[in-house]
C-alpha cells in the first residue's frame, strides 16, 4: 500500500466512483418528485379548498414542531452555501463537465426542491410570519457557515456523510410527529425529502469507503480532526432579526432537543453507524497516526453516550420571532 499518494491523486482515483454516484445516488429529473405533486397549486380549481385543508392540519401542529420546522426550511434554503463550499473544494478536478461538478450541480438541483417544498408549505400554512422567517433566511446565507472541513476533500465528506444522514433522521422524525399530530401533508412531504437526504448520504459514504481503501490513515485523520472539533450543523450561524450571528440556532437545538427530533444520543448513534460502516476495526496496514486516529473513533461514541446521558433536556421556553401561535 502506498502512503504516500497525494489527496490530488486520490481523488483522481475516485473521480469513476464520483460519476457511477451520479447513476446509482441520484434521481433523473423526470423521474423525482417535486413539490408540486404534493403541494396545493393555484391552477387547479380545489386550490382554495386544499389550502383550507392544509391549513385545518397546520394548526395542529405544536409550537416546538412549527419551529423546527421553520429552522429546517431556513437551512435548506442556506442551499447557495453549501453549493459555494461544495464547489470550492481542493484538489479536485474543476472541470465543468467532469464527474466532481456534475455531482455538485445535481445534488444541489436535488436538495433546492427541500427549501421550496417547505417555504411553500410554510407560506400556506398560516402559521408563520413569512417576513420573519425570510429575513432568517437571508442572514443565514449572507452569514455563510465555519464547519471546519476547509477546502479538503476528505474532511469535506466526513462531514458530508454525517451531514446528510442527520438530516435523513430529523426530517423522518418530522414525518413521524406530523403524522401523530394529524397533518399528513406535511409527513409525507418530510418523508420525502428524507428519502432524499438517505440516498445522498449513501454517496457521500460510499466515497470515504473509497478512499479508506487507498488512503486509510489520512481518511482516519481527518475523521479523528472533525470529530474531535465536532459536526455542527450547517445553521449554525442562524439567527432573527435583531439578533447577533447565531443566537438563535440553540433556540432551534433545544426544540429539536426536547422534541426528540434531534438529540444528542443521535449524533453519537450516526458517529456508531459511520465507524460500523466503515469497518474501522478492520482496517489494516496502518501507521501509528493511523491507528491511534482510529482507536479514538472507536472508543468516541462510548464516551460521547456516557457525556450524552448526563444531558438535560432543555425546558427553557422561547418565543421565535417567526411564529404567529
Ligand atoms: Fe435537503
Ligand atoms: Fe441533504
Amino acid at each position: 500500500m502506498n502512503f504516500s499518494l497525494s489527496r490530488l491523486e486520490v481523488m483522481k482515483h475516485i473521480e469513476k466512483y464520483i460519476q457511477d454516484a451520479y447513476n446509482d445516488f441520484l434521481t433523473p429529473v423526470d423521474k423525482i418528485w417535486q413539490p408540486a405533486d404534493l403541494l396545493p397549486v393555484a391552477s387547479s380549481e380545489n386550490f382554495f379548498e386544499e389550502v383550507k385543508q392544509l391549513q385545518d392540519s397546520a394548526k395542529e401542529l405544536s409550537y416546538d414542531l412549527v419551529a423546527v420546522l421553520i429552522g429546517d426550511t431556513i437551512t435548506e434554503e442556506a442551499l447557495p452555501t453549501y453549493e459555494t463550499w461544495l464547489a470550492g473544494i481542493e484538489h479536485v478536478s474543476q472541470d465543468r463537465n467532469g464527474p466532481w461538478s456534475k455531482w455538485v450541480r445535481a445534488w444541489t438541483a436535488e436538495e433546492n426542491r427541500h427549501g421550496a417544498a417547505l417555504n411553500t408549505y410554510l407560506y400556506l400554512s398560516g402559521r408563520v410570519d413569512m417576513r420573519k422567517m425570510e429575513i432568517s433566511t437571508q442572514y443565514l446565507i449572507a452569514d455563510g457557515f465555519d464547519i471546519g472541513t476547509d477546502k479538503d476533500p476528505y474532511r469535506n465528506f466526513i462531514y458530508t456523510s454525517f451531514q446528510e444522514t442527520a438530516t435523513n433522521l430529523s426530517h423522518r422524525r418530522v414525518a413521524q410527529f406530523a403524522k401523530q399530530q394529524g397533518d399528513t401533508l406535511m409527513a409525507k412531504l418530510c418523508g420525502h425529502i428524507a428519502a432524499d437526504e438517505a440516498r445522498h448520504a449513501k454517496a457521500y459514504k460510499a466515497f470515504v469507503a473509497r478512499i479508506l481503501e487507498i488512503d486509510p490513515n489520512e481518511m482516519l485523520l481527518a475523521f479523528e480532526d472533525m470529530m474531535r472539533k465536532k459536526i455542527v450543523m450547517p445553521a449554525h450561524f442562524l439567527r432573527e432579526m435583531g439578533l447577533k450571528i447565531g443566537q438563535t440556532f440553540g433556540h432551534f437545538t433545544d426544540a429539536a432537543q426536547r422534541l426528540g427530533v434531534y438529540t444528542a444520543t443521535d449524533y453519537t448513534d450516526i458517529l456508531k453507524d459511520l465507524v460500523d460502516e466503515w469497518k474501522l476495526d478492520q482496517l489494516t496496514g496502518l501507521n501509528d497516526a493511523g491507528e491511534k486516529a482510529r482507536d479514538y473513533l472507536i472508543a468516541l461514541p462510548d464516551r460521547l453516550n456516557r457525556v450524552a446521558e448526563r444531558m438535560k433536556t432543555p425546558t427553557l421556553e422561547y418565543k421565535f420571532s417567526w411564529i404567529h401561535a
